[in-house]
């Protein structure tokens, strides 16, 4: 298998959101504004994947722009010393749910082959699931984001996974508001002691289940 440049994942990434554009494998393709592909270094070490579009995100065809996004980009900015270019966002969804509902599974699943490109293409060192949806998606457990965030993941690809609350619950305050500020922490501390070597792409079977 021939690796690819960064050019090359560029252009794939490209094409897969004017895919995205237009696919109505789900409904809520003939609903929204604008499809949130994912934004973000195409050969980022960290990726967030957040849960799905909101108001702002369906408008500006961004992810995490709104009110949520910018407690994330703080962090990102304060907690891990990146900046929000060195890192590479996405959602479970590319679409917004009417109204900012939660997800559907059958949604999930449509959207999922995109997910799986992405990461596959982009090849982050550390994934870091926003939420809930993200998490139950990516571990396959049934546990809530309390639960999950304690733990730690590795995928089927040996990138490691971890989770935290979402930023939009962190806005409410309480629990979720500290939790994420530690899991942050956390999250330099996995993203400083990152073996040196990538693997081999060739190694690289599927992501999640
Ligand atoms: N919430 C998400 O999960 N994703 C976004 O892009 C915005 C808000």
């Amino acid at each position: 298998m021939t690796t690819m440049t960064r050019e090359d994942v560029v252009a794939r990434l490209a094409q897969l959101a004017t895919e995205a554009e237009a696919c109505r494998n789900c409904a809520l393709g003939s609903v929204r504004t604008r499809a949130v592909f994912g934004v973000g270094n195409p050969e980022a070490d960290l990726m967030f994947v957040g849960e799905a579009p909101g108001f702002h995100e369906d408008q500006q065809g961004e992810p995490f722009v709104g009110a949520a996004g910018q407690l994330l980009t703080k962090l990102i900015e304060t907690t891990l010393g990146m900046q929000r270019s060195d890192v590479y966002i996405a959602n479970t969804l590319c679409c917004r749910p009417p109204g900012n509902r939660d997800p559907l599974p059958e949604e999930i699943e449509a959207c999922k082959p995109f997910l799986r490109a992405k990461l596959e293409l982009i090849r982050p060192r550390l994934v870091v699931a926003l939420g809930n949806f993200a998490a139950k998606l990516l571990t396959g457990s049934s546990l809530g984001i309390t639960k999950l965030r304690e733990k730690r993941f590795t995928m089927r690809d040996g990138t490691p996974l971890m989770c935290t609350f979402h930023p939009a619950a962190a806005l409410r305050g309480g629990n979720a508001a500290e939790g994420i500020a530690r899991d942050f922490e956390q999250i330099r501390l996995a993203l400083e002691s990152l073996p040196s070597e990538t693997p081999d792409p060739s190694e690289q079977l599927g992501l999640f289940e």
